[in-house]
């Protein structure tokens, strides 16, 4: 029913959607063992966040050339289309893709586009993507990160993030790079207060000067910061799924999404990493209309938020909605 919504996706991490059969498929044909990262149905298995950052990590291990990101973006695409996904921004890290040699980070992003085009051909679905470099590889590695992407900002390269283990060093440890991308033309977001709590937050806008930021859920802890979030314009992407298989609530009626929408910010809907999470967008519609009641009003609201907040041009936003 929810399918048929139009949606706009701000979080979806490339790697973290790519479906377990595909992994598996790629791992058969490359002979690279990686069993122990299944469950008995063949699903992703993982015991908390930092074991799934493991598992993650393992199964991007088995994408090991710009053909095979050729053919992740379009099974994820596809995916997205079905679940009525117009648009979609995903995280792509050099670190997966090429490493510090940017050549090589050039033709995965040339294959990724590559592919993005062919399913906006053959879906509908527009995709933009954001650099995004991993906190717990360290601030060295994201100033590698943070060169690959001002070399190749543009319109379709649009924005930088930062993800992974948020207990890992400060915000301010990574503030040259996103200094570097901002200089770029790069728009910023920041994965922050989902493992760790209210200062973390507030640490990522004062020193990373993000305009939106992923998760940001525990903000809820202190009301004073959520004020300033709902003032300051930011915006929230939010993953109720995500936080919900990851144990951060106990269920969707539980999350905060609702109090931080009624408290005046500006929320938005994604997925993270569909696949691990046993989500899709328009399952997260239908499961949060069930728990807070919400009609289709909301939801376009919702998606209206996400277009505006979308980092891509002001022509690409005006064909989206
Ligand atoms: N990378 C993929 N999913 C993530 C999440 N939920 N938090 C931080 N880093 C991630
Ligand atoms: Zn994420």
């Amino acid at each position: 029913m929810s399918a048929s919504l139009p949606k706009v996706e701000l979080h979806l991490h490339l790697e973290g959607a790519a479906p377990p059969a595909f992994i598996r498929g790629l791992a058969a044909e490359k002979k690279i063992d990686i069993s122990g990262i299944f469950d008995e149905r063949g699903n992703y298995a993982y015991r908390d966040f930092w074991h799934f950052l493991t598992v993650y990590e393992a199964a991007t291990a088995v994408l090991t050339t710009p053909e095979d990101y050729h053919r992740l973006t379009l099974a994820v695409l596809e995916e997205s289309a079905a679940s009525g996904v117009v648009y979609s921004e995903a995280f792509i890290s050099p670190d997966f893709c090429g490493g510090r040699d940017l050549s090589a980070w050039r033709d995965y992003l040339h294959a990724i586009r590559e592919a993005a085009d062919l399913a906006e051909r053959r879906h509908s679905i527009v995709l933009r993507g954001i650099v995004t470099p991993i906190r717990h590889f360290g601030p060295d590695k994201a100033k590698e990160a943070a060169l690959c992407a001002a070399e190749t900002a543009g319109d379709w390269l649009v924005g930088f993030g930062l993800a992974g283990d948020e207990k890992s060093g400060k915000p301010k440890d990574f503030a040259w790079s996103f200094d570097a991308a901002r200089e770029a033309g790069l728009r910023l977001t920041c994965h922050a207060g989902e493992w760790g709590g209210p200062d973390s937050v507030r640490a990522a806008i004062r020193d990373l000067r993000v305009e939106r930021i992923g998760h940001g859920v525990r903000a809820i802890e202190d009301l004073a910061l959520v004020d300033e979030i709902a003032e300051a314009g930011i915006v929230l992407e939010l993953c109720p799924g995500s936080n919900v298989a990851l144990g951060l609530y106990k269920d969707y009626r539980s999350h905060p999404i609702d109090r931080l929408r009624e408290r005046g910010v500006r929320v938005t809907v994604s997925t993270d990493d569909p696949p691990f999470f046993h989500t899709t967008m328009a399952l997260e519609y239908d499961r949060l209309a069930e728990a807070f009641d919400w009609d289709d009003g909301v939801f376009h609201e919702i998606a209206k938020t996400s277009a505006e907040a979308a980092f891509c041009t002001f022509k690409t936003r005006e064909k989206i909605l």
